[in-house]
């Protein structure tokens, strides 16, 4: 049998290497302008790292979607299947509460989550977050949202669309499951087994279902943002304020619903049409409490993650495709036996300039012509024993054909001006 990846990972192929580097220059640029700077955390940690921050009833959790294990020396630990906790965990660890406020963090890597594997949903799948710490005005959960919306902008998206709710505080969300548990108890047969599962769980979580049978059930029903108490509503206006103020655009949600527990008040997501039945290329939202609960001081914090695979679905969905330009400048050909050494001396200085690729072997013109060709060079410099003789190559410029004999010290002057 031929060697596979694991079900649910991929490799990134150098070909798609192009497309991760004009993604992270983007994001780099635009989050480094707002003062965010890279943190970069280890793959795994304890796992109750994780066991205290996403919530008991998030799919992770229900699911089994964590890929936990004991290691020799008994410790438990758990892949990262998020950034969040990991991202808190270190602030934490390194005292970042000292710094100026906000203290914007933002990391892009690996993630994993033992989902059910289609188009969008990975078991390894890589995620941009950014999370805005220590600021519990409203104008931090617009940042963050004109921030997911500027970077992913900046990448070439542009049918991209924030959807803006908010989850209410934790005694608003108790009043909408109460609600929900209520309205839908009698009609519990009539739910999807996932469904039933979550009334139990997560009521809320039930609005996210898919299922026909189940939004045929909530028609007519009072949504979270209808239950949102005085502090929650003021908070989602002003964040709305703020946004319109920018002319960032959004649209109100009134049944945003995320996966994780830690969201207090603000949630949104950005969605994007036509990559599948997983549309959302990213979420977040504000998660007062969670600091806390992680071991540190009472901070308040916001941030968002936009997953890189669905980003770059939609990217190719617009046509957005960015190809390497960096080609080699030249590729050189020795013609004979002792012009391997000589090519090869002349390709590690000329790289303290620019791209140099060469044959390993002597081959005849011909031959090494088309494989300068296959490299993509923009010239072949080819060299025997009458160039010896001469002290020069042959270049050959691809495209047109045109050729010249080229002194070795004038090589690269000669590249620079025709580049
Ligand atoms: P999340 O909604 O679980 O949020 O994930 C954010 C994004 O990661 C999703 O919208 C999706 O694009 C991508 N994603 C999630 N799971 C998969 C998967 N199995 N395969 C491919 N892509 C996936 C969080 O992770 C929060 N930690 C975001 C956050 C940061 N909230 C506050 N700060």
């Amino acid at each position: 049998m031929k060697p596979q990846a694991v079900k649910g990972t991929h490799d990134v192929l150098p070909d798609e290497q192009p497309l991760w580097r004009h993604l992270l220059a983007a994001v780099e640029l635009e989050l480094s302008r707002a003062g965010a700077r890279r943190l970069t955390t280890p793959v795994f940690e304890y796992s109750e790292v994780f066991d205290k921050s996403v919530g008991d009833s998030a799919d992770l959790v229900v699911q089994k979607e964590m890929y936990s294990f004991e290691d020799r020396g008994g410790r438990q630990l758990t892949l990262r299947p998020e950034f969040t906790a990991g991202v808190l965990r270190a602030f934490i660890e390194h005292g970042m509460h000292t710094l100026p406020r906000p203290v914007k963090l933002w990391s892009a890597g690996p993630l994993f989550r033992a989902e059910n594997v289609q188009r969008g949903r990975y078991r390894q799948f890589h995620q941009i977050n950014l999370e805005i710490v220590g600021l519990p005005q409203a104008l931090a959960d617009a940042e963050a949202v004109q921030l997911l919306y500027r970077v992913l902008h900046r990448s070439g998206l542009r049918r991209h669309h924030v959807r803006l709710g908010s989850v209410g505080d934790p005694q608003d969300r108790a009043a909408y499951n109460a609600y929900l548990r209520e309205q839908l108890a009698p009609k519990v047969e009539a739910l999807s087994e996932t469904s039933r599962r979550r009334l139990e769980l997560n009521p809320m979580r039930v609005l996210d279902s898919k299922a026909d049978q189940d939004q045929a059930l909530l028609v007519g029903l009072k949504r979270p943002i209808d239950f949102l108490g005085e502090g929650a509503r003021a908070h989602l206006d002003e964040v709305r304020g703020y946004l319109d103020a920018w002319g960032v655009p959004y649209e109100i949600d009134p049944a945003i619903v995320r996966g994780l527990d830690y969201y207090r008040r603000t949630a949104f997501e950005v969605h994007f049409e036509g990559i599948g039945a997983q549309s959302a290329l990213g979420g977040g939202g504000r998660y007062d409490g969670l600091i806390e609960r992680l071991g540190g001081p009472p901070l308040p914090g916001v941030g968002w993650a936009v997953g890189i695979e669905r980003v770059f679905d939609a990217l190719a969905q617009e046509g957005v495709a960015p190809v390497d330009e960096d080609r080699p400048a030249l590729f050189l050909v020795p013609l004979d036996e002792p012009a391997v050494l000589e090519v090869t001396r002349l390709a590690i200085a000329l790289r303290d300039h620019v791209r140099v690729e060469h044959s390993y072997q002597p081959r005849n013109p011909g031959k090494g012509l088309k494989e300068a060709d296959r490299s993509g060079a923009a010239f072949a410099g080819l060299r025997g024993g009458s160039e010896r003789e001469q002290g020069v190559l042959q270049v050959k410029h691809l495209a047109s054909g045109e050729q010249a004999p080229v002194a070795e010290g004038e090589l690269l002057r000669y590249l620079l001006e025709r580049r």
